[in-house]
């Protein structure tokens, strides 16, 4: 066990962006698979993961433990203010507060954590294993979720940058050309945001863990929760099979449980790749009527990434474009994902 002390320092060390101790309190020491025949270090993620699947594959052939060396990996942007898509300067919602999800699990010892809409802690994903290795539960939102990080030691912060405060304010503005609000800066895009890192790890020995964070969608109804940190669907990993996570519409997610979709995928025989269409394939049986164009394609968009517990791993998405971080022995690169359709096929709404 270490203490309530050694993890706030362990913590404040990590949100320095430096690297973090070994998995605390439960996590110490955990039961390791056997060693696998093909086990070899790989760790994959969406493509605004690339800086953190280096970090987290240098310290998975260093010996740290795989959730903490992913945790280090999406730390790196969650502290990154010019990034829109998670922690701070992640894209508010439509009352401009930035509220944050994420969700971690931890192959070795079968542990999970989770925050939802947890405001003012630029590292949800910390806190999400806060709760894992300090608590009997799985979740913990809200307000509730803050005044635990900040028990836990975390320092609360204001996390809308000017820069998002004032994509917030010209979103507000363009909304209803007869409200009071006076649209300028016609010239600039207002950028959207499903936001979100997922990462997912396996080392020599084919122990897993993933990790998702993300501010959401921007503009989000106050309070709205999307799939990041649902176990099953923003992220899952079972030590025996793999883990997979997922970017781009939570609620197409969450419909399918799409994290743990694909990990049921590769346990039935698939390889990431045929896991992650097939996932995808639900995904679109899954979809309303109104939100699939007349050509039977969805609006929206989604994307699955997977490994496998032998090193195997994949990207895939609904549309052609996106491509996945992934490091291995090869270093650092991005891949393009597999997909279902091309761009051209997508629907435009309206
Ligand atoms: N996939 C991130 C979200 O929808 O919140």
């Amino acid at each position: 066990m270490i203490t309530r002390r050694e993890f706030v320092a362990t913590s404040a060390t990590a949100a320095a962006g430096l690297a973090i101790g070994p998995s605390g309190a439960a996590a110490a020491p955990s039961p390791t698979s056997p060693v696998s025949r093909f086990a070899r270090p790989c760790v994959v993620a969406s493509s605004n993961g690339i800086r953190g699947v280096k970090v987290a594959y240098d310290q998975i052939v260093a010996g740290t433990d795989t959730l903490d060396a992913i945790i280090a990996g999406v730390n790196i942007t969650e502290l990154d203010p010019d990034d829109q898509s998670v922690g701070l300067g992640g894209l508010p919602n439509e009352e401009g507060v930035v509220q944050l999800d994420a969700s971690c699990m931890h192959g070795p010892t079968k542990r999970a954590g989770a925050v939802g809409c947890i405001e003012d802690i630029a590292t949800p994903s910390l806190v999400a294993k806060a709760v894992m290795d300090y608590t009997d539960h799985i979740m913990l939102v809200g307000d509730d979720a803050r005044r635990f990080a900040i028990s836990m030691g975390f320092t609360p912060q204001n996390l809308l940058t000017e820069k998002s405060r004032q994509d917030w304010l010209r979103w507000k503005a363009r909304l209803n050309p007869n409200d009071f609000w006076l649209d300028h800066d016609d010239d600039v895009q207002i950028r959207f945001t499903t936001g979100t890192i997922n990462m997912n790890a396996v080392n020599a020995t084919g122990d897993i863990s993933s990790v998702t964070t993300t501010s959401g969608m921007a503009w989000k109804v106050p309070g709205r929760v999307g799939d990041s940190p649902i176990v099953g669907a923003g992220q899952y990993c079972d030590n025996t099979v793999g883990a997979a996570g997922s970017t781009g519409r939570g609620e197409s997610n969450i419909m399918t449980c799409g994290g743990f979709l694909c990990v049921e995928f590769m346990r039935q025989g698939l390889g990431p790749e045929q896991a992650v269409l097939k996932a995808l394939e639900r995904v679109v049986a899954t979809t309303q009527a109104r939100l699939m164009g007349s050509n039977g394609r969805p609006f929206v968009d989604l994307q699955f990434y997977a490994v496998s517990k032998d090193g195997r791993y994949a990207g895939g998405s609904l549309y052609e474009g996106p491509g996945f971080a992934v490091c291995d022995e090869r270093g650092a690169r991005i891949e393009p994902c597999v997909y279902l359709y091309r761009q051209n096929e997508r629907p435009r709404r309206g």
